[in-house]
Formats: structure tokens, sequence, C-alpha cells
């Protein structure tokens, strides 16, 4: 029925494009997602539709989608084996969405929690509830029901937070299925539960709403500035330490071999670590994890011609699956040519597709 090879897994994701990823979506999401792409047929897309909601430059969408598309190719995502697009190079995508839309309750949209967060910010603040949201944003869920479905994908790596859309995205393949029969796919969400949050520059959970992060492809000077910065306490080098509360170690556990913390983790315990140390340390190891990274990140940047060919190669595969289901969903609906039908009752000229 879904016309997909059995026995290959598809999986799938959107990647917003807002701005320099940090070390804790590198860790937390951008790492497992590249990890999880190797056990099936993946398919990650910048989501610059979505993007649309709330960038409202031409330049600088352009720039973000080009930065964010560029930094996962940096990190390891291999275009040669993860079909990567843009998600309007493949405008099957936006058919698809209002087709749901049409299936979709109006009541289900009403509770999406950034739906409801914006309305609340509004309230909160003595305005209409609706005051600057615009129908893009609270028709979200949709169009991520659409990357998802148009693909037929079986996984969503997805953090907690993306988890109710996740949710609504079945709810809207299931209401369409009831009316029109088994048509769609029903996705699962893979949530990403890091097994602990990456801690930021001050202690706090790494979020850029904090200010307290460390973008992954800096350059080493800023690097190195930023590792300094990170707050520890004041306990002198000879002084006993407890490795689990403190900031350096909370990063530096995530990146260095298993040896190197259990070394670290003892000599905190003895007494006879100064976190300027520490730091260094943490600071050779980011910059060195990432220097490669670092470099074909710049490559790419300076080939833009280059980096578009991968996104439309990426966007030519995905279209041609994404036609497939339209193909099947326009059928169910009534909106395909009369001719594919062989009906009867319309005696029209048969076109052949
Ligand atoms: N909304 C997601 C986010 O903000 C990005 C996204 C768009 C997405 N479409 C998707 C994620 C489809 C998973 C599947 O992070």
């Amino acid at each position: 029925m879904t016309g997909q090879p059995t026995g290959t897994t598809t999986i799938l994701t959107g990647i917003k494009p807002t701005g320099r990823p940090h070390l804790g979506n590198y860790l937390g999401s951008i790492r497992p997602a590249l990890a999880l792409a190797q056990t099936g047929s993946a398919y990650y897309f910048v989501a610059d539709g979505h993007a649309l909601t709330s960038v409202r430059r031409a330049g600088q969408l352009r720039g973000l989608t080009f930065e964010v598309a560029a930094t996962w190719i940096a990190l390891g995502l291999d275009p040669s084996r993860v079909t990567f697009y843009r998600q309007s190079g493949v405008p099957e995508i936006y058919e698809l969405a209002w087709i749901l839309a049409c299936s979709t309750a109006k009541g289900l949209l009403n509770r999406a929690h950034a739906y409801k967060a914006a309305m609340e910010l509004n309230q909160r603040a003595g305005h209409d509830a609706d005051a600057d949201i615009n129908a893009g944003l609270y028709s979200y869920p949709i169009l991520m029901a659409a990357d998802i479905l148009a693909v037929d994908a079986d996984i969503v790596p997805v953090g907690r937070d993306q988890q109710q859309h996740i949710e609504m995205a079945r709810d809207i393949a299931a209401a369409f299925n009831r009316t029109y029969g088994s048509v769609l796919k029903m996705p699962e969400a893979r949530i990403q539960a890091p097994v602990q949050t990456i801690t930021g520059l001050d202690g706090r959970k790494m979020s850029k709403s904090y200010r307290n992060t460390i973008p992954v492809l800096c350059e080493s000077e800023e690097l190195h500035r930023l590792v300094m910065r990170i707050v520890t306490d004041s306990r002198r080098p000879e002084e006993p330490k407890d490795p689990e509360q403190c900031n350096v170690f909370a990063i530096y556990r995530h990146m260095a071999p298993q040896e190197e913390i259990a070394r670290l983790r003892r000599r905190y315990t003895l007494g006879g670590v100064a976190y300027q140390e520490v730091k260094e340390a943490l600071f050779q190891i980011l910059d060195q994890s990432f220097a490669p990274a670092r470099e074909r990140f710049a490559n790419l940047m300076a080939d833009q011609p280059g980096l578009t060919h991968i996104l439309e190669t990426g966007a030519a595969a995905a279209r041609a699956r994404a036609r497939r289901v339209l193909a099947r969903v326009r059928r169910a609906v009534g909106i395909d040519a009369p001719a594919i039908h062989n009906n009867q009752s319309m005696r029209l000229t048969a076109v052949t597709p």
C-alpha cells in the first residue's frame, strides 16, 4: 500500500534554520540523529518553510538555510547516504499540507503548545490574544505533518519539545485515514532524551535563550574565550572536588575518551586539580574534535553553488517519493486526473501522464 521497499525503515527529521547550533544541540540532537540515519533510509531537511513563520528578511532566511545545511554536512551528514534537502525544494509538501488542512479539526490546532504560548504572551501583555500571530504559525503542525506523511516516514527523531507536534501529525493522519481509507502511513516519534542535559557556561542548561552557549563550529580564539568563561566555584587546586558539581567536567565527560574521563574523575576526588588546567584540557579536546568540521564548514560556505547542488539533488529524490504518496492522496480525495480512473461516466480522452 505504501509503495516502498519492505524492510527499510524511513527516518525523517526537519531542522529549523535558527542560527549556529551549539554544543548542546550537537550532543543532544545532531549527533544522535546522524547515528540514527545510518540505521535506515534517512530523509533530513532544512525546514525553511517553517522558518518563514518568523524570519522576515529574505537575505537572512537564505543565509540561515545555507548555514544550517553546511553545518550538518560539516558535522558528518553524508548527502550520498542521507536524502538531504530544503523543504521548499519539495512543493508536494505544501500541496499535501492543504489537503490535510481540509480534514484537520481547527480545534486540534488551538491546542498546540507553541500557539497557546504565543497567545498567553499576548494576553499577559494586555493585547488581543491573536495579535501578531500569523496563520502560518497557527498551521505549523499541519505543515509538519505534511513533511512527515509526504515520504511515508516510519520514525521521526525529535527533542521532547516536538513530541506534541508528532502526536498531532498522527492525529492528522488518523483523521484523514478515517475519511478516505488507509492511505497515510502512521509515523512514530523517537524522542531523543539526552542522558543528561548539556550544561552551559553558567551551569544552567545550555540554551540560546540563556545566552550561555558554546557554538559548535566557532573559531579557536572564541572557543578558548568561552571555555575560560565557564563558571566554577572557588575551590583551590589542592582541595578535593566533586566532579558531578563541576560545569567544566559536565561538558568534558561528553567529549573525552572513557579512560580520560575516569582518570580526571579520580583526580577531582583526590585533590590537586586546578580549574584552569581542566578548562585548557576541555578547550584542547573541543578544538581538536571540531577542527575538521570547521574546515569543511568554511569550504561549503565558500561554495554556495556546490551546496545548492547537494540540496537540489536531495530534493529531486524526495520529490520522487512524495509524488508517489501524493498520487495516492489525490486519488483518495478526488483531485486526480479523471482519466487515470478509467471511469465509464467520464468520456474524456485519456491523458497519459
Ligand atoms: N518543528 C521542528 C523544530 O522546530 C522542525 C521540523 C519541521 C520537523 N518539520 C519537521 C521535525 C518534521 C521533525 C519532522 O525543531
